[in-house]
């Protein structure tokens, strides 16, 4: 008994204290996994929006998953009613995941209040957007893994001849024209290049929202698996390399994002001599939300069908970019980033002025050939 004393004591006493400083090790670790679980990732599954579209005879249910962008997406296509075929509702979730960093929090705070407001019912469609398809191609991109889908809304035709690379495609959107004589010849050409969209809406300039949002609505419905948009003028140089690269280095950050050249705290223009000239009607506020400029801006295909679903909701503006990038982007929850590289100046049509940059304004049809011939030269030599 006495021998046991001290020393079984010890023991006694010194097991407990290893117990308890295992149990007390082994907790931590625990409650380091369980933080770490908590904020390493983000992943919800969440209804992200729901509309009204025709899709012709099409009646199935259609179901698409889209594991790119560090996301999931389950879309599904039900048919309302037997009655009238034609009109589908479109239901979406998102499965969201995105690494833990500064943006992918920010990136989880707004997608948050997103989830609130898409979870509101009873908002009614103000845009249904259910123009038809003069011209479309519903099949460029099936069976093709797509990684960029460039958009470019235009007043005539063929401007670009140009195909970047064969992952990606080259779209011209436009509006039906009155004149016979121009409609024949878009006709011609859209089954000569297959590259034409043409809605049933009048092509006008106080109706460039709605070119912009075809482009949103066609990738959302044709090419939802694609992995970026980009929407940029017909006057715009392009070096799609570059602006790929770019793209790639923000989806790191996180899966939805509007890439190019931001433009923050502008007024409305509110003299009526002004191109832009907005009434308070029109805008009843004194500050536009920040917005991209409308010359050429980039996107995931995520980000494009969130614009898509909400520009539904949202009051038309004639100016694409301030509604598209700005308001609707707004409430639709989707960060604008600033993007050096995007430029809207007019620079001499040489290879050597666009190695450093993704855009340049107001190039001609020629000039555009002249620079993507160079800029794709293999001996280009620049200072
Ligand atoms: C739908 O199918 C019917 C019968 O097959 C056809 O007559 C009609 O033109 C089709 N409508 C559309 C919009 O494709
Ligand atoms: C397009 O613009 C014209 C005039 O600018 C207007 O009359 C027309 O209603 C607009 N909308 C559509 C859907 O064509």
């Amino acid at each position: 008994m006495f021998f046991r004393s001290h020393r079984v004591d010890y023991f006694i006493s010194s097991f407990t204290k290893f117990i308890a400083g295992s149990l007390f090790i082994v907790g931590c670790l625990l409650l380091l996994t369980a933080f770490k679980y908590s904020t390493s990732s983000h992943e919800k599954l969440t209804r992200s929006g729901e509309s009204q579209r025709s899709f012709g005879n099409f009646t199935d249910t259609h179901l698409s998953t889209n594991i790119k962008n560090g996301l999931q997406s389950i879309r599904t296509v039900e048919t309302k009613n037997s009655k009238s075929p034609n009109i589908g509702t479109i239901k979406t979730w998102y499965k969201e995941y995105f690494p833990d960093n500064h943006f992918g929090k920010k990136v989880s705070i707004i997608l948050g209040l997103f989830r609130k407001k898409v979870a509101l019912h009873g908002r009614s469609l103000i845009n249904p957007h259910n123009f038809k398809y003069i011209h479309n191609v519903p099949n460029a991109c099936i069976g093709r893994n797509i990684e960029l889908i460039a958009g470019i809304p235009t007043q005539t035709w063929g401007q670009y001849g140009s195909v970047p690379a064969n992952n990606a495609v080259v779209l011209f959107f436009l509006g039906s024209k009155e004149d016979e004589a121009l409609q024949e010849k878009i006709n011609f050409e859209a089954l000569k290049y297959g590259d034409i969209v043409q809605e049933h809406f009048i092509d006008s300039y106080r109706n460039l929202s709605l070119k912009t949002v075809a482009i949103m609505k066609w990738v959302s419905i044709y090419c939802a698996d694609s992995t970026f948009v980009l929407k940029a003028d017909d006057d715009m140089y392009i070096n799609i390399p570059r602006l790929v690269m770019r793209l790639r280095e923000q989806l790191k950050r996180g899966p939805v994002f509007i890439l190019g050249a931001v433009h923050y705290n502008t007024e409305p223009f509110r003299d009526q001599k002004n191109k832009w000239f907005v009434t308070f009607d029109e805008y009843p506020a004194n500050m536009f939300p920040n917005y991209m400029s409308g010359t050429a801006y980039a996107m995931t295909s995520t980000a494009a069908i969130r614009l898509y679903v909400e520009s539904l909701y949202v009051r038309n503006l004639f100016l694409e970019d301030v509604y598209l990038t700005g308001i609707v982007a707004d409430k639709a929850a989707v960060p604008r980033v600033k993007e050096a590289d995007f430029t809207w100046g007019k620079f001499d049509p040489e290879g050597c002025n666009f190695k450093n940059k993704i855009s340049g304004h107001k190039n001609s049809p020629e000039e555009i050939r002249k620079i993507h011939r160079e800029l794709f030269d293999p001996n280009l030599r620049c200072h």
